[in-house]
């Protein structure tokens, strides 16, 4: 496995630089999903170890981070653009790319491959598809958690007044702070707010927080919280009537899922 991972790790390298180029504007969003890469990929260690998997399965993780954005690459030189909704689910599109130009996804055992390609696909999902299989489920948990907390990395400039300018969806003016009164009401009510609703830039913003409930080990909300990630989202939020009534419920969530104990018995 040790020699596998060296040659998935060169391939993705190798694959990676094909896609740098002379124009500034696309080499500003390729840079910035290799670099997510190579954060999710030590992410997704980090977390396996926690998670005391034997070391295979910690290198399994190592593989799904690597790999868990290939997509974004094809994405973006065929659509300019990251949008699943205005191209393809990414997710989707890298299960893709794997199967069509990765020599060494058969150097897998097909049970690793499985889980593998199942983490992968359900990465980016609203949630993770139903199965019975726990081994499926455990990966494709972490892989989730790796991703959100490097998502919050890379948010995190964007997320105060000046940096919300600078954001790809920014739309210029002060009722495009507000949340929407319906996503207020399912924030205060710990209710999952729905992504097709989204309207304003404070939408979004209470969108991001609401990640928090769908992080899957604690290990992780705890690094969120200690970077700095969830007061930087709460404190650059609207002043706006029944937003505390949801921070407060947040924010008991949060203490109680961080005290509990990560145990995975694969
Ligand atoms: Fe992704």
């Amino acid at each position: 496995m040790e020699e596998l991972l060296k040659k998935m790790h060169n391939w993705m390298d190798d694959y990676m630089a094909r896609f740098v180029t002379d124009d500034e504007e696309v080499m500003q969003g390729i840079r910035i999903k290799m670099i997510h890469t190579g954060y999710v990929t030590k992410i997704a260690r980090e977390l396996a170890q926690h998670l005391k998997l034997t070391t295979h399965d910690v290198q399994l993780a190592e593989v799904m981070g690597l790999f868990h954005d290939v997509g974004r690459f094809r994405q973006y030189s065929l659509y300019k653009t990251f949008n699943d909704a205005q191209s393809e689910d990414h997710a989707d599109l890298g299960l893709k790319v794997l199967t069509e130009e990765m020599p060494y996804m058969a150097e897998l055992s097909p049970e690793d491959e499985v889980v593998v390609r199942f983490a992968i696909r359900n990465h980016n999902k609203k949630e993770i598809e139903p199965t019975e299989d726990f081994r499926k489920l455990v990966f494709a948990r972490l892989l989730r958690d790796a991703d959100k907390l490097d998502i919050y990395r890379v948010l995190s400039p964007y997320l105060v007044p000046d940096g919300a300018q600078k954001a790809p969806n920014f739309v210029p003016s002060d009722a495009s702070q507000l949340v929407s009164p319906d996503f207020v009401r399912d924030f205060a009510e710990g209710k999952q707010a729905d992504y097709h609703r989204l309207r304003t830039h404070g939408d979004r913003k209470l969108v991001r927080l609401m990640w928090v409930y769908d992080v899957n080990y604690s290990w992780t909300l705890r690094k969120m919280v200690e970077r700095g990630y969830v007061d930087l989202i709460i404190k650059y939020l609207p002043e706006q009537e029944g937003l505390d009534e949801g921070i407060r419920r947040l924010r008991e969530y949060i203490k109680e899922k961080c005290a509990a104990e990560d145990r995975v018995d694969l």
